[in-house]
Parts: C-alpha cells; structure tokens; sequence
C-alpha cells in the first residue's frame, strides 16, 4: 500500500516522505497468532493530520519506549472495514466508519490501517468521508473539553481560544448549541469567521485587551504559554480552565485547571455525526488533497486555516 512516512523527528513534515508499505495482514489479523485482539482493517478514504503531531513522542515510540520508525502519521479517518480481528465485536465488514486511532501505532495517512474496533463508530450513508475525516479529532476534543472536562451548562460563559482553528471552530458551535455564552479569541482577521461559527464576541488577541472581558466559567484553551496564563486569571469562582496543550502553565485562583489527551468515543462520535447531519455542526475543513499530494499539503507555503484532509481514495 502507499503511505506517507516519517524517520527523522528534527525535520519535521518537511521529512515526511509517500512510500510502499506491506499490505496488513488480514488472515494474521484473523487468527490468534499475533497480538491483534479487537483490531479490525479499515480501508482509508479520507485521513485527518494533526499540525504537531511530529512533535508528539508517540509518533516515534511505541507504549514501551522503543523506537517505532518509519511510523505513518495521522490520526483521524474515516473509511471501510475490510476485515476483522478476532475478538472484534460491533462492526463488519463493509461498514462505513470514523474515528481515532491509537496515538502509538501506525496511523491514517496510508490506503490501509489496522485500528481497534473499540475507536470507530459507524458514518452514516449521508456523511461524507472527508466530512467524518475532518469532524473526528475536532469534534471529539471539543466535546470532551466542553462537557466531560469543563462541565458546561447551559448560560455560562465560556472563552475559546483560537476560534477561526480546526478545534475552536467545533467548541464553539457545540458551547453554542448548548446555551453557553461564547467569547472567541484569535488573530484580527479571524473576527468573522469566529461569530459566523456562533461566537458572541470575539476578542483580536494581537490588539484587543484580553482582561476586558471580565470572568468567565469556562476558558477552552487550545493555545498554551501567555494566552493561557491570563487566561486562568478570567476564571470565576467554581470554574475551569481546560487546555489541550500538555500540564497546564497556570491555575485559576479559586478553580480547576484541567488537561486532557482526546479519546476516541463511540457514541460521542455518534452525537457528533448527527449534528452533521441536521446541519447543527459545520466541519471546518480549509484544504483537500490527494495522498500523492499530502506531502506538499502538509507543508504549505501559506497560512491554512481550518483542517487539511487527504482524500486517499477519490
Ligand atoms: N490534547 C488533545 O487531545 C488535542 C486534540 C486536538 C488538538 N490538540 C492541540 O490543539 C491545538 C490546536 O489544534 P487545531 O487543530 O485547532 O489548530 P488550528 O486549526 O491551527 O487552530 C488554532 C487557531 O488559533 C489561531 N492562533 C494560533 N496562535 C495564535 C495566537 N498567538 N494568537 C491568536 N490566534 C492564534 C490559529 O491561527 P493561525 O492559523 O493564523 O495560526 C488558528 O486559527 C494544537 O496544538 C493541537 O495539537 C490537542
């Protein structure tokens, strides 16, 4: 199969490179000879990537340490079983399906990968792949920060940075959803694209003083370092900061501060798939390319905004 791999963490996506890798091994994957209890092979259509994810140790360790390249990024996909593991219980062969793969393996930007059954959830018929691509890793973290981690209510306020982003723009439509009162943050000219996703106001954070909008119950961070240590300091009595950016730099005064790695959940990925499907959640997918083209894709020379999505099968 093709795939996109990388061997050398300095250079970044610049030393991703398109390769012929061996096929999975369905009939292994069927029998008890290998460690492969629950995995299933999904047939790739569309692959979502990460900006840092080359930055993530698991891109190049496996759970116990050792060095795991070449390793194929990507983590996000939606696509078609085409064979089951033993011990695999809820799907088959045939389905359409998205979701997360495991940070520690082998990921999505390939014509094949071999996934637990446990991180996929059924694509509706009405759903594109490139769609269920794109909404995956957004859609999960987003929720999770929002109502696992952050215990969102309907008429608080809730601060999310990096609006107009790939995260930022799913939290916001989901804190909006829920009867949240929604403050966006980015650069200048995210301004629109943040109340057009629901934000309520919006905040330049190149221009505009963070600290003016007073306290909030909830800050979604996604952007670590200054931005959030202010941000901790806008945290009302009782309420959370929640970052996706590692050990959090700062604690509000009288709350939580909360990080968190997204996992892939089933029926939250089911929650989400239905929001797309009645139009009450919009992907923000900013590129589409072809696997022969993920290299250059992924390395743009201009500013994307929103998700890029290598279609793998066209
Ligand atoms: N822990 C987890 O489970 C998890 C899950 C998903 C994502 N993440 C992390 O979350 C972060 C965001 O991911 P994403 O996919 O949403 O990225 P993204 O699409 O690039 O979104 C980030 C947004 O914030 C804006 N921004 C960045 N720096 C800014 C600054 N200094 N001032 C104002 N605006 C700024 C970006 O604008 P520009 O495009 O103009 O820079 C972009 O609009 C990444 O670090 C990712 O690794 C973590």
């Amino acid at each position: 199969m093709k795939a996109i791999v990388v061997t050398d963490q300095a250079a970044g996506t610049a030393g991703m490179k398109l390769v012929e890798r061996p096929d999975p091994d369905a009939a292994r994957l069927a029998s008890l000879a290998g460690a492969s209890y629950g995995d299933v092979i999904v047939e790739v259509h569309a692959s979502g990537f990460t900006g840092n994810e080359l930055e993530w140790p698991s891109t190049w360790t496996d759970r116990l340490g050792r060095d795991r390249t070449p390793s194929i990024p990507g983590h996000e996909l939606a696509g078609v079983v085409t064979a089951l593991g033993y011990g695999t219980t809820g799907l088959s062969v045939g389905q359409r399906v998205f979701g997360l793969t495991d940070w520690t393996r082998d990921g999505t930007l390939a014509e094949q990968v071999v996934v637990e059954a446990r991180n996929l959830a059924p694509l509706p018929g009405d759903v594109d792949f490139t769609v269920g691509a794109g909404v995956a890793m957004t859609g999960l973290t987003a929720w999770q920060g929002l109502f696992e981690h952050g215990r969102l209510q309907a008429g608080q306020s809730v601060l999310v940075h990096g609006t107009a982003g790939a995260v930022g723009s799913i939290a916001t439509q989901l804190a909006r959803e829920a009867g949240a009162y929604i403050i966006g943050t980015g650069r200048a000219a995210h301004r629109q694209t943040a109340l057009d996703f629901g934000a309520h106001e919006f905040v330049d954070l190149d221009h505009d003083a963070l600290e003016d909008i007073g306290r909030v119950d909830l800050v979604f961070d996604v952007l670590g370092g200054d931005v959030q240590k202010r941000s901790a300091g806008l945290v009302r009595a009782g309420g959370t900061l929640v970052t996706v950016t590692g050990p959090p730099e700062a604690r509000p005064a009288d709350g939580l501060a909360v990080d968190f790695v997204v996992v892939s959940v089933p029926a939250q990925l089911g929650e989400i798939a239905q929001r797309v499907r009645d139009g009450r959640l919009r992907t923000n997918i900013g590129k589409v390319a072809t696997l022969d083209n993920a290299v250059a894709a992924l390395n743009p020379t201009e500013r994307v905004t929103g998700k890029t999505i290598i279609h793998v099968r066209p």
